[in-house]
């Protein structure tokens, strides 16, 4: 194939598909060459091990996070420089497991706050996009458990800036031959207008934060390991805990929409489950809680990890699974294929939680299952998450029927973040 040809695949078609396409005819490893950039794609678990935990100290995010960085700017995320170390450490212990017991009845709290946004919903008897649904719940989750702040005005206004600057971003990283921000195109000004909209917002969140966090709780520990940072490096970590804490979330929680009602037995498991629920209390430990919706959620990042792909650059000539890399290639890490893939996984493509034999004691391979990464850039708000979506899944299971109205297997496509091809709409009602 041409470099151009290449460039135009992977641009304009989903990049998802493209490497997808290439890993049907070529396998877990592609090194594709297109002049002065080498790019290296991986999807054996040995490989995303290699990337992630052996040789990490090797890799910077580089050029395949320059789009992220618009809407991130120098967040943990996207960060390449020196200051990343001090800024995790500091956060590290806000969001260890222990930390995020402490506040798993907040996060209870605001996962009920949601359930009667969703409950309003139901009730107006309309057809549900459950995508939109969930991006408002996983906000509200985020704003309520990690920012003590509630969101009851300009949600939708909020929810539309984010998804529209995300896209963007998004297509910016898969296509870099577009016209640079300066210039005023109209896709250029709307993102700008999003930015804009997203900084209020920004701002707004951190000074009501601030003063909430006198009261102690999660905000108060993220605002104090924050302490010292100046406005712009502070909205940069803000921005990327709130970014990252509902958008990943929300795909998640929209494929366990699809996937759930299709699998009675698990729902049926889960609705056991949830008679036992309580607001947790510091010394309760969440997975242990709730293993069914533990493993029902593990599931769910095994087959749809919302990072799907991850890209690195080696600062020096490294050895990756066997091939020689080269300094500043561009190396695509791929868990969703090694997630899939039936050496590692029996089940392959198939959801099949099974709570009696949980997936870290199937775990084949240390790399086959990275939806959070791994290593020292591995996930800050995995346990965060893991609570969050454990409580939510419960409680939808507990409060609501739903049915979506196309069962059919879901396309996918990666955006940013792996979405199903189609909105997910249905219908939903009180139980
Ligand atoms: C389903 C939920 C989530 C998934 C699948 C997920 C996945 C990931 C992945 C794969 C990375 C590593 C990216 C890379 O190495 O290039 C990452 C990093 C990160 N995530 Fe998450 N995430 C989730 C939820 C959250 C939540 C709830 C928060 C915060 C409240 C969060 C905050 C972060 C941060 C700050 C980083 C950057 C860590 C660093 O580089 O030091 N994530 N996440």
């Amino acid at each position: 194939m041409d470099v151009l040809r290449i460039l135009r695949a992977m641009g304009r078609s989903d990049p998802m598909q493209f490497w997808r396409d290439m890993h049907a005819v070529h396998g877990d490893t592609i090194a594709l060459n297109l002049g002065l950039l080498k790019i290296w794609f991986f999807a054996s678990p040995e490989a995303i091990y290699e990337i992630f935990v052996t040789q990490n100290r090797t890799m910077r995010k580089g050029i395949g996070y320059s789009g992220l960085r618009k809407l991130l700017g120098e967040g943990l995320i996207t960060n390449d420089r020196d200051n990343w170390g001090t800024q995790r450490q500091r956060l590290n212990p806000v969001f260890s497991p222990g930390a995020i017991n402490n506040y798993a009845g907040s996060v209870h709290d605001a996962c009920e706050a949601g359930m009667a946004e969703l409950r309003t919903l139901a009730q107006a008897g309309k057809p549900v996009d459950f995508g939109h649904a969930m991006t408002r719940l996983t906000m509200r989750i985020i704003s309520l458990a990690a920012f003590g702040v509630d969101l009851t005005q300009g949600h939708d206004e909020i929810v539309d800036a984010f998804e529209f600057a995300f896209a963007f971003v998004a297509d910016i990283t898969a296509d870099p031959i577009r016209a640079p921000l300066f210039v005023p195109t109209r896709e250029n000004r709307r993102f700008s207008h999003a930015l804009a909209i997203i900084d209020d917002f920004l701002d707004e969140l951190i000074d009501q934060s601030k003063s909430q966090s006198k009261a102690g709780g999660m905000s108060g520990s993220i605002f104090s390991a924050l302490e010292g940072n100046d406005r712009k490096l502070l909205r940069d970590e803000v921005v990327t805990l709130y970014f990252a804490g509902f958008e990943t979330t929300a795909r998640t929680m929209t494929f366990l929409m699809h996937l759930l009602p299709q699998h009675p037995q698990i729902l049926a498991q889960l609705r056991s489950e949830a008679q036992g629920l309580t607001r947790p209390a510091a010394t309760d430990n969440v997975s242990r809680m709730l293993p069914v919706a533990t493993e029902v959620v593990n599931e769910a990042l095994r087959l749809y990890p919302p990072v799907a792909m991850m890209a690195r650059q080696p600062n020096a000539d490294c050895v990756i699974d066997g091939y020689d890399v080269k300094a500043n290639s561009l190396v695509i890490v791929c868990p969703f294929l090694a997630q899939r893939n039936e050496a590692w996984w029996p089940q392959g493509s198939a959801f099949a939680p099974s709570p009696e034999t949980p997936l870290s004691e199937r775990l084949l391979h240390r790399g086959a299952f990275a939806p959070f990464g791994a290593g020292a850039r591995m996930c800050l708000g995995k346990h965060f998450a893991m609570v969050e979506m454990a409580l939510a899944v419960t409680m939808i299971a507990r409060d609501f029927d739903w049915q979506p109205d196309d069962p059919s297997p879901l396309g996918l496509e990666f955006h940013g973040t792996l979405r199903p091809a189609r909105p997910v709409i249905g219908q939903l009602s009180v139980r």
